[in-house]
C-alpha cells in the first residue's frame, strides 16, 4: 500500500517495508521497551542506550544524517573469494541482489541477498530486559558449499554521548572476553554524573555492557586498532580483509566488540545465530539474560510477545475510514511514534535526547488517554514531582542524574493543569485531584495544588497590557529573547491560560475551592478583555509584545507579520468573539495555510531579530522560521474543525506523512511518522521534511485526526460527537474506550443529523458515560 518507489505499508499497516537502503534520508525505527532502546536506520546504522540516550549511550554514534555511517555492523566474508558484504548495507555498501527492510512495532527486519547468500536479520528489544536481540539467519542460495566468516563490530560508548573527548573517555573503559559465555564484557570506571558527594568525574559507570552470541565464536576482539587497522576504515576493516581477529582486550585499547564465527552452508542450507547486546546493573543477572535469550525458540517467542504487546495496546483504539492513509496513521504509526519514540525512547536521529521536557512528554502522554489512561496519570505525577513549591518547573530534566534546567518559559508549568484536565475529562477520575505528590524542593501537595500553583504563578506575572509575561519564551522555544527584560508579553500564553482558567472553574468546583473558582472567573474575564483590547491587530491577533513594547506578529512588522498559534488558540479557547474568530481564521487561511500545511508564521525572517530570539536565526522557511512546524500545524486542524471548515480534512491531509511520502524525493523523510517540520514557502526546498520522529506532533496529529476530523471529543459530560469528516466519506467506524466502556461508533452520512444509542435517539450531541455496560453501540447520522 502507498508504494512510493522506496517503500510501502504492509496490508495490516503494521510494517513499513523499505525496498532499498538508499532512501532519500535515513528512514529509521525507534525501538524501545521503556528503558532499553535501539535506533536503526534503513542503511543498518544506529545506536543503543539504556534509560537515557545521551547520558547512558551504550554504543558510539555520531550524528551525520548524510553519511549515516555509525552503527553496530555485521560483515560476512566468503573464505574462498575473500569478498565480503554487510547483510544490512552499511558499512560495506556492496550492491545487494535483493533488499527488503521491515520497520515494525518493536522490531526491524532486514531481508537481503548478496553473492547468493540470503540473510534475515531481526533486531528487537526484549519486553522486560535490558537486552537487544539480533537474530541472523543465513541461507545458501547458490549451488556450491560456502564457507563464511562472520564478524560483528560496534564501538563502546558507555555513558555520556557524544563522547567528544574520545581519548579521555576511552581511557576509563575496560573490556574482557569471557570464553565460557561467548561474551564480551565492557565496563567504564568513569561516568559524567556527579557522585553522592557532588563530585564530578569520580564515579563508576554503574553497568556492565555485554555482547554475546549463542554459538561459540572462533575468536573475539576488543581493540579498534586491531579491527580497523591503523588509518583504516569500517568499510574495509583490516580484520575482515585478512579474515582474522587478534583477541586483544583490557584497559588500554580504543574499545570495541567483535565476534568472529565460521560457518559452512551446503547449497540450500540455512543457519541461525543470535547475538545479544545490552547493559546490566549489579543487581541484574547477566547469566539469566544470556541463558534465556540465547535460545532460538525463546528469542522467537520473545519477538512474538513484543508484537502481541504492541498490537493489544494500539488496538484499544481503532478506526476504519474510506481513506486508508488515515487508518494507517491513526491505528498504528502515530501511537507507536508517540510511545516508542517520544515517551520511551525520547530520542531519534535528528535529536538524540533522553531528558524529559516538561511540556513535551506531558503533551505526548495524551496518547495514552486513548489506550491506557493510567500511563497518562503516571506521567502527570512524574512531571508534578519536577515542580517547585512556587509553581515553577524544570524546563527539562535528566532521568538518572535528576539534573535539570529551571524554566523561565511562561507556558511550561501550565501544561500540567492542561493535561490534568484532559485526563479528568477522559476518565472522570476526580479522586486523582487529591493524590499527593512531592514538590522537588520539598513538601508535598495534591495534584490539585500542583496545578493551581502553576496557574497562580503565571497569574502573578503579568505585564503592562494585562497579558502574561512571556519570560524566556513560551511554546515557541525560539522566541527566547522577546521577554528577557521581564516586560515582554505573550498573546498566545494569554489564549492558553484563558482556556485553562475556564476549565479550572469546573475543577475548582470539583475540589470544593469556591474562592479560587471566583478568582479565576474574574481573572479569565479580565484576560479576555486585555487580549481583545491589546492583542488584536485589526485582522488577526498579535503574537507578543517585546520588552520594548513593539508588537510581534503585526501587520506593522516587516517580517513575521502573522503567527499561526495566536489565531488557532483564539478559536480553540474562545478568547475571540465569533466575528474575530472568523477574521483571524480567514487571515490564517490566506497567509498561512499553504500547500504542505499551515506554516508557523509569515513571512519568514530573513534578518535575525535579536529582540525575538533564535527563531529568527534559522534559515528562512526552515523549522521555526516560517516553516510548517507540524506540532502547531495540528492545532490548525483542530481550529479548522471548530470553525466548521468543510476543508478540515484537506488541511489535515496537506501534511499527512503517508501522502507527502508519495513525493519522497521532495519530502525526503519517513512516510510513516510525523516530521518536526517541513520547509515553508520562503525556503528553496518548500515541502522538504526534516527532524523526523522526535516531535510533539505525533500525539497531537492523532488528536487532530480523532477529535478534529472525526469530532469525537471527551468532555466533562461525556463523549461529544460532532464529526467534520470530508463530504466524500459515507461511513466511518470507530472503536474507542471511554471510562472503561467500549464505544463502537459508526458515523453515517444519511442527512438525518441524529445520534442513536442502542436504537434510541438522544438529545444533543453528547453521549453520556455508561458505567454498567461493557460496550455501547452508537450511530451518528450526519
Ligand atoms: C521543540 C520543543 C518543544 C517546543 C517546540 C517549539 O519541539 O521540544 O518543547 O514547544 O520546539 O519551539
Amino acid at each position: 500500500m502507498f508504494d512510493n518507489g522506496y517503500g510501502f505499508f504492509s496490508d495490516d499497516y503494521r510494517e513499513y517495508i523499505i525496498k532499498t537502503p538508499k532512501t532519500p534520508r535515513p528512514w529509521i525505527n525507534v525501538i524501545s521497551n521503556g528503558d532499553y532502546g535501539v535506533v536503526v536506520s534503513s542503511t543498518g546504522s544506529g545506536y543503543s542506550w539504556r534509560t537515557h540516550a545521551s547520558l547512558n549511550r551504550i554504543t558510539r554514534w555520531n550524528q551525520d544524517i548524510i553519511k549515516d555511517d555509525w552503527g553496530k555492523y555485521i560483515y560476512i566474508r566468503d573464505a574462498s573469494t575473500g569478498f565480503f558484504w554487510s547483510p544490512t548495507w552499511k558499512p560495506v555498501c556492496a550492491e545487494p541482489q535483493s533488499f527488503e527492510l521491515s520497520h515494525g512495532l518493536g522490531y526491524s527486519e532486514f531481508r537481503t541477498q548478496y553473492f547468493d547468500i540470503f540473510s534475515r536479520l531481526r533486531i528487537f528489544v526484549a519486553k522486560n530486559d535490558p537486552v537487544e536481540i539480533w537474530q541472523l539467519t543465513l541461507k545458501n542460495n547458490s549451488n556450491k558449499e560456502r564457507k563464511l566468516s562472520l564478524f560483528t563490530y560496534l564501538e563502546w560508548n558507555l555513558g555520556a554521548a557524544p563522547d567528544w573527548h574520545r581519548e579521555f573517555h576511552r581511557s576509563f573503559i575496560e573490556t574482557e572476553y569471557v570464553e565460557d559465555k561467548n561474551c564480551i564484557l565492557a565496563r567504564k570506571r568513569l561516568w559524567e554524573l556527579v557522585n553522592e558527594k557532588g563530585q564530578h568525574w569520580n564515579r563508576d559507570w554503574e553497568y556492565t555492557a555485554f555482547f554475546a552470541s549463542n554459538i561459540t565464536p572462533v575468536s573475539a576482539e576488543g581493540s579498534k586498532e586491531h579491527f580497523i587497522g591503523m588509518y583504516g576504515n569500517v568499510t574495509s576493516p583490516k580484520a575482515v580483509v585478512e579474515g582474522k581477529l587478534f583477541g586483544v582486550f583490557g584497559k588500554w585499547e580504543d574499545p570495541i566488540a567483535s565476534l568472529q564465527h565460521e560457518i559452512t552452508l551446503k547449497p540450500g542450507e540455512e543457519k541461525t545465530l543470535i547475538y545479544l547486546l545490552g547493559a546490566v546493573k549489579t543487581d541484574e543477572s547477566l547469566e539469566e539474560i544470556l541463558r534465556i535469550y540465547s535460545s532460538k525458540t525463546r528469542a522467537e517467542e520473545e519477538l512474538e510477545s513484543v508484537k502481541t504487546y504492541w498490537s493489544k495496546l494500539l488496538d484499544r483504539f481503532s478506526v476504519e475510514t474510506p481513506d486508508k492513509a488515515f487508518d494507517i496513521m491513526n491505528n498504528v504509526w502515530l501511537k507507536y511514534q508517540a510511545i516508542s519514540g517520544r515517551l520511551w525512547g525520547r530520542t531519534a536521529y535528528y535529536q538524540t535526547g533522553g531528558a524529559y521536557g516538561f511540556r513535551d512528554q506531558l503533551q505526548d502522554s495524551q496518547i495514552f488517554l486513548y489506550l491506557d489512561p493510567e500511563q497518562t496519570k503516571k506521567q502527570i505525577k512524574l512531571h508534578a514531582a519536577h515542580q517547585f513549591s512556587s509553581g515553577i518547573v524544570y524546563h527539562w530534566w535528566h532521568p538518572l542524574s535528576e539534573e535539570g534546567n529551571v524554566s523561565g518559559y511562561s507556558d511550561d508549568l501550565l501544561w500540567l493543569p492542561f493535561v490534568t484536565v484532559r485526563y479528568l475529562k477522559e476518565t472522570g477520575d476526580i479522586a486523582f485531584l487529591k493524590e499527593k505528590v512531592r514538590f522537588c524542593d520539598g513538601g508535598e501537595g495534591s495534584i490539585y495544588e500542583h496545578c493551581v500553583r502553576a496557574i497562580d504563578n503565571i497569574l502573578g506575572r503579568f505585564g503592562s497590557h494585562g497579558l502574561p509575561l512571556i519570560g524566556t519564551g513560551d511554546w515557541n522555544d525560539g522566541m527566547n529573547a522577546v521577554g528577557t527584560g521581564e516586560k515582554g508579553e505573550s498573546v498566545w500564553v494569554g489564549h492558553f491560560l484563558y482556556g485553562i482558567l475556564k476549565e479550572f472553574e469546573v475543577v475548582c468546583e470539583l475540589a470544593g475551592d469556591a474562592e479560587r473558582k471566583e478568582e479565576y472567573k474574574i481573572r479569565a474575564f479580565e484576560l479576555k478583555e486585555a487580549i481583545n483590547r491589546h492583542g488584536w491587530d485589526g485582522k488577526w491577533y498579535l503574537r507578543a509584545y517585546k520588552d520594548s513594547g513593539e508588537p510581534v506578529g503585526s501587520s506593522q512588522n516587516q517580517e513575521g507579520k502573522i503567527y499561526l498559534n495566536a489565531q488557532t488558540w483564539a478559536i480553540l479557547n474562545d478568547t475571540a468573539s465569533d466575528d474575530r474568530k472568523r477574521l483571524a481564521y480567514e487571515s490564517a487561511k490566506k497567509y498561512l495555510f499553504r500547500e504542505y500545511g499551515p506554516i508557523l508564521f509569515h513571512p519568514a525572517y530573513s534578518i535575525p531579530d535579536p529582540e525575538i530570539g533564535y527563531l529568527t536565526r534559522y534559515a528562512p522557511g526552515m523549522r521555526e522560521n516560517g516553516g510548517l512546524y507540524t506540532h502547531a500545524g495540528t492545532w490548525a486542524v483542530l481550529a479548522a474543525a471548530r470553525m466548521n471548515d468543510p476543508n478540515t480534512y484537506s488541511i489535515y491531509r496537506s501534511f499527512m506523512p503517508v501522502y507527502r511520502g508519495m513525493e519522497p524525493d521532495k519530502y525526503l523523510v519517513e512516510p510513516y511518522v510525523t516530521p518536526g517540520n517541513v520547509d515553508g514557502p520562503d525556503s528553496p526546498y518548500f515541502g522538504r521534511g526534516g527532524w523526523s520522529w522526535y516531535t510533539g506532533s505525533a500525539a497531537w496529529y492523532f488528536i487532530a485526526g480523532v477529535e478534529g476530523v472525526l469530532g469525537i471529543l471527551p468532555t466533562w459530560e461525556g463523549l461529544k460527537l460532532d464529526p467534520k469528516i470530508p463530504e466524500d466519506w459515507d461511513q466511518v467506524s470507530v472503536k474507542r474506550l471511554f471510562r472503561g466502556v467500549e464505544y463502537r461508533i459508526v458515523i453515517k452520512r444519511t442527512g438525518r443529523k441524529e445520534i442513536i444509542i442502542s436504537g434510541e435517539k438522544i438529545d444533543g450531541d453528547v453521549v453520556p458515560p455508561f458505567k454498567d455496560r461493557k460496550s455501547v453501540d452508537v450511530e451518528v447520522h450526519i
